[in-house]
């Protein structure tokens, strides 16, 4: 059963964008848009915009972009069916069934699905093992032991694997379940020429996405073995990335909210324990370091987070990069430290509810304060240590986007450590020019450039970009030019979408998507429809609906704030159309004729010696062509 096309229409008719996303973040209006802090990545000035008008929304820096239906896929991290049901209930929608069209895309598409099926129905497996002879006598006995109430267990889906070795195997494909969308889950493993369950004799720990699905587990060993790990959990799978899940989130999404502030901690058992000291706002990276992917997901709800750290140094020394990471995020971190061999979960156990709320309270110290308590002990040891001391928290501070909050960081340290704080900044600009330098190298070509002619040029004179990405970036340009001015006149008479197919008649898109493009503009055209941005955005194709968003959304026309130079730029564009198209198709052919120069001058060298003549005509010929688009270039360059 699928998702009937009316209801789905229906329900996109009725997702505002701004409701959508303004459940996730709050957003600002500034001009026809409104703003917020990107969700999907780290920032600190919004970069993400909202278009009422258009019904879409499109980040800036991080370039994801979409409609309604898209951003609940990209925010909740569910598929299109999923994420048309969340806007159905959103909005009260009933919706209406009808019978699957299974085509090939469909079961590629149906995958995800199935394997979601196939992991609820193991956690319902393992939920339902706690009720037999064995789960009770071993799996719940464990957990009761450890002071998990019923409810507890409940909140949490945990369960117990029976001790055989095809306990879920033999039970799933009686349910009708494959074996390979049963191993691509991760449940079982094959041996030889047969399959055994991952989980036996273990108690276990679901892993929940944010919308509140399983898909994961981790399963714990009920004695101390030593010659077995004390987890095992479920690999990466397509339904499973590690460096993007919490632990707990989906039981803690309101509390984070409501409480702003996030407790992060280590273990499954941790955010359990918390959750019985009636602690909802916790979350935990499971023994691994913090990823930025888990940063992003924690901004998603709150900006404040309290790292608990176990009371063993080493631990300690070793989860400070974590930190560094938190404050690059632009979070506002503080620690706790319990007393040396206890975690969350026994110290919450020791105090009791109303005590250990109180403890996190009374000793939650910002980084700062955490960090040099930290040193205090090896400085007054040796005070040698200090230019060691200042360097690495000045690295930490160095790390916080907002400058406001540098300052007030460093005027503490200065305090602290008694040291100048002239000498901290310093130290600071020095790191702060550093990693300017090192991002400015990375992200030249990762994040989809704005769109206009000279931004394309200031990247076609940077040495990282190919030849074949300037013509990607030239060839977008021209299409963009079809899409937004087509149906404008040039002149009396003729169309803009005319010129433009004339002139590109003899030009060969490379790029697949933007070759396609202009076949369906051309395909429309000859219907006598001049096709614009709508047209496209209702073609069923994601990859070509998330191009015409990028292109209709340039940040000149969105943000109020790019005025000045910038929104001079825009107006030139619309005020002299035709020199900014003429000069868009010379453009292109300039990049082409170019490659086909560079093409050539290395068949030449390769060339038999009886070759030699043919290519040098060529090149004769292309540097004529390439001299004149360049005096009309020049002489449009220069009017
Ligand atoms: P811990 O050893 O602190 O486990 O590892 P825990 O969850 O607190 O369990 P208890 O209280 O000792 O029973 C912290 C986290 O590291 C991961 C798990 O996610 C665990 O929750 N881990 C640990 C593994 O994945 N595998 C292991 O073998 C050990
Ligand atoms: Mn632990």
């Amino acid at each position: 059963m699928s998702i009937s096309q009316s209801t789905a229409e229906h329900i996109k008719s009725l997702a505002m964008i701004e409701e959508v996303v303004g459940d996730y973040v709050p957003l600002k209006k500034k001009g026809q848009n409104m703003w917020a802090c990107c969700p999907f990545h780290n920032e600190k000035s919004p970069s993400f915009s909202v278009s009422p008008a258009k019904g879409i929304y499109k980040c800036f820096g991080c370039g994801k972009a979409g409609d309604s239906v898209q951003f609940v896929m990209d925010i909740e991290g569910v598929n299109y069916p999923e994420a048309i049901r969340h806007l159905a209930k959103k909005y009260g929608v009933e919706i209406e069934e009808e019978e699957e069209i299974s085509d090939e895309q469909q079961q590629r598409y149906n995958e995800r699905e199935s394997m979601l099926i196939a992991l609820n129905y193991a956690k319902e497996f393992f939920k339902l093992n706690l009720e037999t002879e064995e789960g009770k006598s071993i799996g719940l006995s464990y957990f009761y032991e450890r002071g998990f109430s019923k409810e507890i267990i409940q909140k949490f889906d945990l369960g117990y694997a029976l001790d055989k070795w095809d306990a879920l195997l033999t039970s799933a494909q009686k349910q009708g379940y494959e074996k390979e969308i049963l191993e691509k889950c991760g449940l079982i493993i094959p041996k030889e020429d047969r399959f055994y369950d991952r989980f036996r004799g273990r108690v276990i720990f679901p892993i929940h996405n944010v919308a509140g699905k399983s898909i994961a587990f981790g399963a714990r060993i009920l004695k101390a073995d030593k010659n077995q790990p004390k987890y095992i959990n479920s690999p990466e799978t397509e339904v499973y990335h590690k460096s993007d899940v919490l632990y707990g989130i989906s039981q803690a999404k309101q509390a984070l909210r409501a409480k702003d502030n996030c407790y992060l901690v280590e273990g499954y058992t941790d955010v359990i324990s918390l959750h019985l000291s009636g602690i909802e706002n916790v979350v935990a990276s499971s023994g691994t370091s913090l990823t930025e992917g888990q940063i992003t997901l924690i901004k998603r709800f709150t900006d404040n987070v309290t790292v608990l750290f176990d009371g063993d140094q080493a631990g300690i020394k070793a989860s400070l990069r974590g930190i560094d990471l938190l404050l690059a995020g632009g979070l506002n971190v503080k620690a706790v430290v319990f007393p040396d061999g206890e975690d969350p979960d026994s110290y919450s156990q020791k105090l009791g509810s109303s005590d250990f709320q109180q403890y996190l309270l009374a000793q939650a110290k910002d980084f700062m304060t955490f960090k040099l308590d930290l040193v205090a002990d090896d400085l007054a040891k040796d005070p040698i240590k200090k230019a060691e001391v200042i360097r690495e928290v000045v690295i930490s501070i160095s790390k916080i986007p907002d400058p406001l909050k540098r300052a007030v960081y460093i005027k503490d340290c200065s305090l602290h450590l008694e040291i100048e704080e002239s000498l901290l900044y310093s130290e600071l600009n020095k790191l702060l020019l550093k990693s300017k330098a090192d991002t400015e190298r990375s992200e030249s070509f990762t994040n989809p450039p704005l769109l206009d002619q000279e931004l394309i040029e200031d990247i076609a004179s940077s040495t990282s970009a190919t030849q074949d990405q300037i013509i990607a970036l030239q060839e977008r340009e021209t299409v963009r030019m079809l899409i937004v001015y087509g149906f404008q006149n040039l002149d009396e008479n003729i169309k803009v979408a005319e010129y433009l197919l004339q002139e590109l008649e003899e030009v060969d898109f490379q790029t697949p998507i933007y070759s396609q493009m202009i076949a369906l503009y051309k395909e429309a055209l000859a219907k006598g429809h001049i096709p614009d941005a709508d047209y496209f955005l209702k073609v069923d194709d994601s990859q070509i609906k998330n191009e015409v968003i990028h292109m209709i959304s340039t940040k000149y026309e969105l943000s109020e704030h790019w005025t000045g130079r910038h929104g001079i730029f825009i107006s030139k564009e619309e005020d002299n159309l035709n020199i900014t198209i003429y000069k868009a198709v010379l453009k292109l052919k300039h990049k082409i004729v170019k490659k086909l120069i560079a093409q050539n001058l290395n068949d030449l060298k390769n060339s038999t010696e009886n070759e030699v003549e043919k290519y040098q005509l060529i090149s004769m010929e292309l540097k004529k062509i390439d001299r004149e688009i360049a005096l009309q270039l020049g002489i449009v360059i220069s009017s």
